[in-house]
């Protein structure tokens, strides 16, 4: 039998949002909420009363409240790992209770952030210093995946919040990511050693790219440096694994710790968020996790119908799994914004790439969707022609802000004019009709009104989210990441897989060990496929030794 969501995807197929927009006026007020300064609107998402009905019901069958109870109870949701995912633990107040194996992790989890805030007051008055005496007046992140994009991210989303050190200016918070030497040497290029601080930033302080760039900068550090003992004042470490830091070389009184029950991608409100304290100061970084605890709350809280997260969810479910598409453009309409889709690229493609369920058979409906995007205007002028008027359906999420944080607000309702128009352009179209009308009231003669009308047309129904902030400041920044990451976890449990983990990026990572050791001089390809083999014998000669 066709299920109850099938017959309404059905129903509404053939249905243009014009037509839903005309006989659902109600739509706004169902289709529009607003928390914890954000309004969140999916009015332009082809959904009636009844189709969201059937979502509903899809929520509750796939027992979502409960899920959620288990996910903020500490419970072994990351099933394949046997781990909890308590990121949410990671912005409790001081007061709060939340355990793990029987143990309030609520104590650790404030004593981490107090060695955070005492590192950051003394990095800020330049009670810290570099080993020449001189206060840090740069600060170089070295990580990757998620001990890289969520601070660098956050860092460049709240950058006009940044907080003055006792010298009258903010620090110069940069990241390395990449091991492609070009990364590291156009930062160290830039760096002073008297006064540059080094976080290596890495869960498992087992990552190759990470641990490269780590030592490449040490190296550097110490060619100036008179002795090692600058490392110390030098070099920090942020990591679960205490072991590995100290074998690096770094001082474990000198490592901010986390724990596994932090998944890389959801770190961000762990230690990993160093650089976003250093770069905000501490009160900064604590209203950053009470914006996320804010919309925790309500997440925990609020019955499926009402809950943004697993609002949010369904909407994606019914874009896939309903209507076929395969990938979803993020577009915010923000410059401060503009590391948010690679950001949730991560978070969503690295937790929801998965086709294998919880129950360990292959999944039969279509899982993570392509995530993408790139900021508006500069879109419009790129790829937008395809979400107009190409072959593909493509649901767009539009981010923008209310507020301007910059020297030339007049040109802001010019940007938030744009993002509105796109939305409504996607959704509304126009047809045939009226470019016609338009192409005869301008003069055209009746020959290039035939030639024409069919490529100016716009067939429209193409739907979008619009996320509106207030204001970008660290508590809203924090609600609107804390909600994308329950909307990854909804989506998961609908479709009965494990956000958590990431086994997909395992072979990859052994392959490149021995790809490795196959392309040093005077090395034949080892046990590899013809392809391979034939490129490894063409880079090895040309590579630098
Ligand atoms: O590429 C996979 C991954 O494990 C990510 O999930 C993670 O965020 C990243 O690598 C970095 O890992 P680590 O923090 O252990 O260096």
């Amino acid at each position: 039998m066709e299920s109850a969501l099938r017959v309404e995807a059905r129903r509404l197929a053939d249905e243009p949002l014009r037509e839903l927009f005309a006989r659902d006026p109600d739509r706004v007020q169902r289709d529009v909420q607003e928390i914890a300064g954000l309004r969140l609107d999916w009015t332009r998402q082809r959904l009636d009363g009844a189709a969201w009905d059937a979502l509903y019901e899809r929520a509750a069958a796939c027992e979502v409240s409960e899920a959620l109870c288990a996910l903020f109870a500490g419970e072994r949701v990351n099933t394949t790992e046997g781990r909890a995912a308590l990121h949410t633990a990671l912005r409790l107040p001081r007061d709060a209770h939340c355990e793990v194996d029987g143990a309030d992790v609520v104590p650790q989890v404030h004593a981490q952030l107090d060695r955070v805030e005492t590192f950051v007051r003394r990095i800020h008055d330049g009670v810290h210093r570099g080993y020449s005496g001189r206060p840090i007046r740069r600060v170089v992140n070295i990580g990757i995946g998620g001990s890289d994009l969520g601070p660098r991210m956050v860092c460049r989303a709240l950058a006009p919040h940044a907080q003055a050190t006792a010298d009258g200016v903010p620090l110069t918070v940069q990241f390395v990511s990449n091991v492609d030497g070009a990364a590291l040497s156009a930062v160290l290029r830039e760096a002073d050693p008297e006064t540059t601080l080094f976080i290596v930033a890495s869960k498992t302080f087992g990552t190759q790219e990470t641990l490269t760039n780590a030592r490449a900068a040490r190296a550097w550090l110490l060619r100036h440096a008179p002795d090692d003992t600058a490392v110390a004042r030098h070099f920090v470490a942020v990591s679960t694994a205490r072991d590995r830091v100290t074998e690096f070389g770094i001082d474990p009184d000198n490592m901010f710790g986390f724990w596994d029950w932090v998944g890389g991608r959801y770190s961000v409100w762990s230690t990993i968020g160093l650089p976003v304290a250093l770069l905000l100061g501490m009160d900064g970084f604590r209203a950053f996790l009470g914006g996320a605890h804010a919309m925790d709350e309500h997440v925990l809280q609020t019955p499926v119908s009402s809950n943004a997260a697993v609002r949010m969810a369904l909407v994606d479910l019914w874009n896939q799994n309903l209507l076929g598409a395969q990938s979803r453009a993020v577009l915010p309409y923000d410059e401060r914004l503009s590391l948010l889709p690679p950001y949730l690229q991560q978070a969503e493609m690295e937790s929801l790439g998965k086709r294998v369920g919880l129950d360990g058979q292959v999944v039969t409906d279509a899982t993570g969707a392509v995530v993408w995007g790139a900021v508006g205007t500069d879109g419009q002028h790129a790829f937008f022609q395809l979400l107009h008027q190409g072959t593909r359906f493509i649901p767009a999420e539009f981010i923008g802000v209310a507020r301007p944080e910059h020297d030339l607000p007049a040109q802001h309702p010019l940007l938030l004019a744009n993002l509105v128009a796109q939305a409504e352009a996607l959704a509304m179209g126009k047809d045939e009709a009226a470019v016609r009308a338009e192409m005869a009231a301008a003069g055209q003669s009746p020959e290039a009104i035939d030639a024409l009308a069919p490529h100016r047309t716009f067939p429209g129904n193409r739907p979008s989210t619009l996320i509106l902030l207030e204001r970008l400041d660290p508590a809203t920044l924090g609600a609107l990441i804390a909600l994308f990451e329950h909307k990854i976890y909804v989506l998961a449990t609908l479709w009965g897989i494990n956000a958590f983990d990431q086994w997909g990026v395992e072979l990859g990572k052994q392959l490149a060990g021995q790809v490795l050791e196959d392309l040093a001089p005077g090395a034949t390809a080892g046990e590899h496929d013809l392809a391979t083999t034939a490129t490894l014998d063409w880079l090895r000669p040309r590579l630098p030794p």
